[in-house]
Formats: C-alpha cells, sequence, structure tokens
C-alpha cells in the first residue's frame, strides 16, 4: 500500500479491496491521550465518519462507496475516488473562467444537498473535494453534524470562503459567485439568503472580536 496523505489524526493509504481501487484510511494512536479513551474516541470517530458519508449519499451528494468498517482497528476501507483535489485543479494556471464558474455551481449544489437534509459537513476545504471530469464528491465527513442550525449552514460556508480568499485569491470571487448561485439553486433563494445574511454577520463578529 502507498501512503497518500499523513495527517494529525489519519494516515490515508491507497491499496486494493477485493480488486477494487481502494483507500484505506486509518486513525492512528494519539500518545497524549489515555489509551483506553484513545481507542474509544478513535473507534467512534471511524464509525461516525462511515454514518456520515452514507448519510450525505441518501442526501444525493457524491462520495465514496464504503467498502469495509473496522471499529477496533480504527480502519475505513473506502472506494478510491478518481480525478483531482479541487485545490490543486484551482492552483492550475489557464483555468478558463467557465470552468472556474461550473465548478462553483457544482460544487454550491453539493453543499445545498448537505444542508437540506441537515448535514453539516464541518471541514469544508478545497482538499475535501474531489473532482472528476464533471463529476463532484465529497470526501472527509469525520468532522460532520446533524444540524438544522443556520449558524452551522453559515459556518461551512465562511471555512469554504475563507479556504478561497486564503489559498485561491485569484479565481475566490467568481467560484464564490458561482457556489453561491448553486447553492439557491437548490434551497431556494429565501434560504441561502437568510445563510448568506448569517455568514456576514458571522464575519463581522470575527472582525470585532480580532480588533478587541
Ligand atoms: N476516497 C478517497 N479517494 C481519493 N482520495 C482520497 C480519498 N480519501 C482521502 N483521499 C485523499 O487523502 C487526503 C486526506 O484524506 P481525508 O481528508 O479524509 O483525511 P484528513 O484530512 O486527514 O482527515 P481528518 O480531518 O479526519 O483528519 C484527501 O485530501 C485526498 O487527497
Ligand atoms: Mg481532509
Amino acid at each position: 500500500m502507498r501512503l497518500l496523505y499523513r495527517g494529525a489524526e489519519a494516515d490515508v493509504f491507497r491499496g486494493e479491496w477485493c480488486g477494487l481501487q481502494a483507500v484505506y484510511k486509518l486513525r492512528k494512536p494519539l500518545p497524549y491521550r489515555l489509551p483506553e479513551l484513545d481507542t474509544l474516541i478513535r473507534s467512534q470517530r471511524t464509525v461516525h465518519e462511515a454514518h456520515m458519508i452514507h448519510q450525505a449519499k441518501l442526501a444525493g451528494v457524491s462520495a465514496p462507496h464504503l467498502y469495509y468498517l473496522s471499529p477496533q482497528e480504527s480502519l475505513l476501507v473506502m472506494e478510491f475516488v478518481k480525478g483531482e483535489r479541487l485545490k490543486t485543479l484551482l492552483l492550475e494556471a489557464g483555468l478558463t473562467k467557465g470552468r472556474v464558474a461550473a465548478l462553483g455551481e457544482e460544487f454550491g449544489k453539493s453543499i445545498a444537498r448537505l444542508h437540506a437534509a441537515g448535514i453539516m459537513h464541518g471541514d469544508l476545504t478545497t482538499s475535501n473535494v474531489m473532482v472528476d471530469g464533471d463529476a463532484l464528491s465529497l470526501i472527509d465527513f469525520g468532522l460532520a453534524v446533524h444540524s438544522q442550525r443556520l449558524e452551522d449552514q453559515a459556518v461551512d460556508l465562511r471555512l469554504i470562503k475563507e479556504t478561497l480568499t486564503g489559498a485561491h485569491n485569484e479565481v475566490s470571487k467568481q467560484f464564490m459567485q458561482a457556489l453561491l448561485s448553486g447553492y439557491s439553486s437548490v434551497l431556494g433563494s429565501a434560504r441561502a439568503e437568510a445563510a448568506t445574511r448569517k455568514l456576514a454577520e458571522i464575519e463581522r463578529r470575527g472582525r470585532y472580536a480580532r480588533v478587541e
């Protein structure tokens, strides 16, 4: 197996599962936690991630197929999603405006489907979106929660907006505009506007908090 990614909590490997291309996400022991507690937390998060991936699919969002779950080993084996991270794509030179708009619109629709189903992704960065042609899949549901709160939906939008301005500033405005248009096309303009108003409110709060 080949290491794809070494995260703070999990290592992600690429391998095979019954002849299919697969990703092995293994939550590793953290030395600063009590061992019994550590095992429990890792196993709960692994089960939780599998559950939320399934919930996302029920909401109509493309996410990796689940192949195997072992709470004891804190291991999740899932489909290897082909394509590239949205992060890599948005950093490419020569990306056309049409492509940026199409990607933003699709991403906005996926977020809206989650929110319509009362799911907050919790880690909406461009590293957690895979793009294969026109198909977009969301990954990394470890921090996802069930929530109907407008505030939580706005927090999801805020994180993606911050990631865009931080890492993809050239395309961030256009991408965010397209994202909100896709978001609104699924959720309806009233709910989408309520979420963006809440986002603006959170941003204002953030600014004041920094000044203090
Ligand atoms: N199913 C998948 N198919 C293809 N690539 C994947 C898949 N899952 C993860 N990856 C790759 O591995 C990287 C890390 O995976 P992931 O985001 O799930 O872990 P993480 O960020 O460490 O998670 P956590 O926030 O739970 O610690 C992704 O950005 C992506 O490049
Ligand atoms: Mg991630």
